[in-house]
């Protein structure tokens, strides 16, 4: 191996390196925005504490490569008993925050309680549903399993079980 060959070896390598390092620093980034709450990850189950949610906040965190809405109602937002995730005697709205008109991304607007699809002028109420333009349906509720004020994003528990039943 010539010597000019050798320091090109070098350099691919150390480029390589400085590229493996700005991929996990991007991860990271991108770690903290989409998890503003504590969670924990494993085996495709997250699970979320939703303490920290002061009533009428919405966090938005990623799970299987989705973002979720997680909205702790407040007591002026209309009860919706086929939707509302209970935990802790709190209400929450628990949603795919994917518009089902083309799957934009809705944003929350605190001051009408409401989330609003900019694609095509979409809304959907506190709960998800939708009330005006195009989308065809409510946002979808993922599995979920709530364990005390925690929620595990994933699986299928009887909480889940019961609004997908009521839902039918
Ligand atoms: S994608 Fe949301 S209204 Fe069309």
């Amino acid at each position: 191996m010539s010597l000019c060959q050798k320091r090109r070896d070098f350099i691919g390598l150390a480029l390589g390196g400085i590229t493996a390092v700005g991929g996990v620093l991007a991860l990271g980034a991108m770690k903290q925005t989409w998890d503003p709450l504590p969670s924990v990850q494993s085996a495709g189950f997250v699970t979320v504490d939703l303490s920290p949610l002061a009533e009428g906040e919405m966090r938005t965190l990623q799970w299987r490569g989705k973002p979720i809405f997680i909205l702790r109602k407040t007591a002026d937002m209309k009860k919706n008993e086929k939707r509302d995730v209970v935990a802790g005697n709190k209400d929450y709205t628990v949603i795919i925050g994917l518009c089902t008109h083309l799957g934009c991304i809705p944003s929350w607007v605190p001051a009408t309680k409401q989330f609003k699809c900019a694609c095509h002028g979409g809304e959907f109420d506190a709960s998800g549903v939708n009330t005006f333009g195009p989308p065809p349906r409510p946002m979808d509720i993922p599995p979920f399993k709530i364990d005390g004020e925690k929620l595990v994003l994933g699986e299928e528990g009887p909480e889940y079980q019961k609004l997908v039943a009521t839902k039918a």
